[in-house]
């Protein structure tokens, strides 16, 4: 796998992916974007991962948006295929079948606030600063913004962040609900890795299937979104980590989950 912008490490379980384009902020280009899905098809097949830290090169951006130099001379037809690049990419990062946290050290703007939206699990760095900037440069948000934001902050305050290009720091983003977690800069990969630690020690397939459940439970009604909790809760009985767990906790020792 040949990759231009984006740095793929893994290390035992955990897989660190790391936009790099230092010298444009991280900005995403279709270039960057293409790197993007090689790396999510090869995490797809790798068994062996269990949980993914995504984050930005360098300290000042974790990623300052869609690259402008890039969309500047579009037209409706190539805005739209561009919009559709992204939105494909980032979704497929939003099922990836293992949990992934976003690391942010800097800007997430624009593409970058998306990409950090598509994450299961974002924390940030006392220096992050947060923003929707599209309408102030004529455009909307096209990677999911207009979509994720509302349903994580609620659409009054996705409504205000959008229309207003408001920028924000990590404290009010922790506030409203659009981070988990702020540490200072220096522990941030270090708060990362050990969050995901923490994952990487649960059953992988449970895990798996947590994040299944939420995500699509999330998209449809409670009456169909318990049926689909009662499918992935189903599942987990034809494992052997729900044997292993369940047995583990009736003998009172140590689970020893399998590939562990
Ligand atoms: N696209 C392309 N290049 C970018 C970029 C972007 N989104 N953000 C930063 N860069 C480049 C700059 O052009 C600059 O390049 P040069 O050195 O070649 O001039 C380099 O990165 C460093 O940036 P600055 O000199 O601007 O750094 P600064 O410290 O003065 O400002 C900043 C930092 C506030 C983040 C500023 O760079 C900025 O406002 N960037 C754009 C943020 C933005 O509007 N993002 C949204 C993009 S639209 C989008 O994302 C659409 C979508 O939803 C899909």
């Amino acid at each position: 796998m040949e990759l231009k912008n984006i740095i793929l490490e893994k290390e035992g379980n955990l897989a660190i992916v790391t936009i790099n384009r230092p010298k444009a902020l991280n900005a995403l280009n279709s270039e960057t974007l293409k790197d993007l899905d090689l790396v999510l098809e090869n995490l797809e097949s790798d068994k062996n991962i269990y949980c993914v830290v995504l984050t930005g090169a360098g300290e000042k951006a974790f990623v300052a948006g869609a690259d402008i130099s890039e969309m500047k001379d579009l037209s409706e037809e190539e805005g739209k295929e561009f919009g559709l690049l992204g939105n494909k990419v980032f979704r497929r990062l939003e099922k990836l079948d293992k949990p992934v946290i976003a690391a942010i050290s800097g800007f997430a703007l624009g593409g970058g606030c998306e990409l950090a939206m598509a994450c299961d699990i974002r924390i940030a760095s006392e220096r992050a600063r947060f923003a929707q900037p599209e309408a102030g440069l004529g455009i909307t948000p096209g990677f999911g913004g207009t979509q994720r934001l509302p349903r994580l902050v609620g659409e009054g305050k996705a409504k205000e962040l959008i229309y207003t290009c408001a920028m924000i720091k990590a404290d009010e983003a922790l506030r409203i609900g659009l981070v988990n977690k702020v540490v200072p800069l220096e522990s941030l990969m270090d708060e990362a890795r050990a969050m995901a630690n923490l994952i990487i020690a649960n059953a992988p397939i449970a895990v798996k299937l947590c994040k299944d459940a939420i995500n699509r439970g999330m998209q449809v009604d409670m009456d169909s979104a318990i049926v689909i909790e009662a499918e992935d809760f189903g599942k987990c009985f034809s494992t052997e980590d729900q044997k292993e767990g369940m047995t583990a906790f009736i003998e009172k020792r140590n689970k020893n989950f399998l590939n562990k």
